[in-house]
């Protein structure tokens, strides 16, 4: 099980989840109530899946693809740790944290 930690824009934690490895973190997030639209359904033709990985387990995840990098590069509030959920299958680590896109982050910067 991995442990994920879904945290606010503005840093704070919004809720802690227990998932097994191989769930798609977009749909994780959904499930559990975090403000990520996911419009393309995992198309990557959207990047409202957009996620801020917590540094210290960025490099812990599988890289992205190109078609992930250029879409990224199109999102709101994208930083070097920045995701699309819908492109994750969740590893197995003991913790992932992962922060929603927003404002208060940007602002913060
Ligand atoms: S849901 Fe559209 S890019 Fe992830």
């Amino acid at each position: 099980m991995t442990l994920v930690r879904f945290l606010r824009a503005d840093g704070t934690l919004d809720r802690e989840v227990e998932a097994t490895p191989g769930t798609n973190l977009l749909d994780l997030a959904q499930a559990n109530q975090q403000p990520l639209e996911g419009s393309c359904e995992g198309a990557m033709a959207c990047s409202t899946c957009h996620v801020i990985v917590a540094a210290e387990d960025f490099a812990l995840l599988p890289p992205p693809s190109e078609e992930e990098d250029d879409l990224l590069d199109l999102a709101a509030f994208v930083t070097r740790t920045s995701r699309l959920a819908c492109q994750i299958a969740l590893p197995e680590l003991p913790t992932l944290t992962v922060r929603m896109p927003g404002a208060a982050y940007h602002l913060d910067r």
